[in-house]
């Protein structure tokens, strides 16, 4: 049982506190999907689908089963860089930073990238860690895709996919300035990387999903981490779709 000692540690008690569930709930009745449906309704203007960014939008959609094909090892370079690769730096008063391609809170940047990759031109299938600054990778381990199909769940979507990516967080950094709020931080942060990731890949002729649904305990002793002060918080697969 892990108890609550400091308000810093009362959001890494919910983390450890929240598993995926056993069963799911029913669905939400229709009725409570519409926020407000009493108030005026104004109607927008149709937005405008002709621009780059709103056609990669369209094209995401989730797939669930990837074609065994190779990916050259620049998409990977792309994904990753997209994700959370540097993109120069920038002046804030009389500050100078690394940006970075997703925005973080305080520019403290939480969350960390692997990815398990199989059948990248060029790289040894295996499970890796991205590091921005330099643009590299460092090698965890043997482990690719399909071994993680018992942690994702039992889920054997992401077998033939290319890259499963996995964004962890080490919470502190974060909740070190913002206490417990840094927690919800990390959460969105890493949402925001996986978008990027999943809007690349559409630019890149690919097809993802992403995948919420993991045995804590599992995935975080595959990555190697604490589970604790460093875990898993969400994955993308990113393939060839098999049509
Ligand atoms: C936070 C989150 C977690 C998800 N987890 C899973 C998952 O574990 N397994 C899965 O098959 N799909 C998962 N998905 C994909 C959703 O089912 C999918 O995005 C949704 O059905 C909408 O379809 P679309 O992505 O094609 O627009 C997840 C999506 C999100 C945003």
């Amino acid at each position: 049982m892990y108890t609550a000692n400091e308000p810093l540690e009362l959001a890494l008690l919910y983390h450890l506190n929240s598993p995926v569930p056993k069963s799911y709930v029913k669905r939400v009745p229709a009725t409570e999907l519409r926020y407000m449906p009493e108030a005026p309704f104004l109607e927008l203007p149709p937005a405008p689908h002709n621009n780059p960014l709103t056609e990669l939008l369209q094209r995401r959609s989730s797939v669930r089963s990837f074609e065994n094909t190779s990916m050259p090892l620049i998409k990977l370079a792309q994904l990753l860089d997209a994700g959370c690769g540097l993109n120069g730096l920038r002046q804030m008063d009389d500050y100078t930073y690394e940006a970075r391609n997703s925005p973080s809170a305080g520019g403290l940047y939480p969350i960390e990238l692997f990815v398990s990759t199989q059948a990248v031109e060029g790289l040894a299938a295996g499970l890796y860690h991205y590091e921005p600054r330099g643009h590299g990778l460092h090698r965890v381990n043997n482990l690719v895709p399909a071994d993680f199909v018992e942690p994702l769940l039992q889920q054997d979507y992401a077998v033939n996919a290319n890259a499963l990516f996995v964004f962890t967080s080490v919470f502190m950094r974060s909740m070190c300035k913002y206490g417990a709020r840094g927690y919800r931080f990390a959460l969105l942060e890493a949402g925001h990387q996986a978008e990027n990731i999943c809007l690349m890949a559409v630019q890149l002729g690919l097809e993802s999903l992403c995948i919420g649904g993991f045995y804590d305990v599992s995935l975080n002793t595959m990555l190697g981490i604490d589970g604790k002060r460093h875990a898993a918080l969400y994955c993308v697969a990113v393939g060839t779709e098999s049509k």
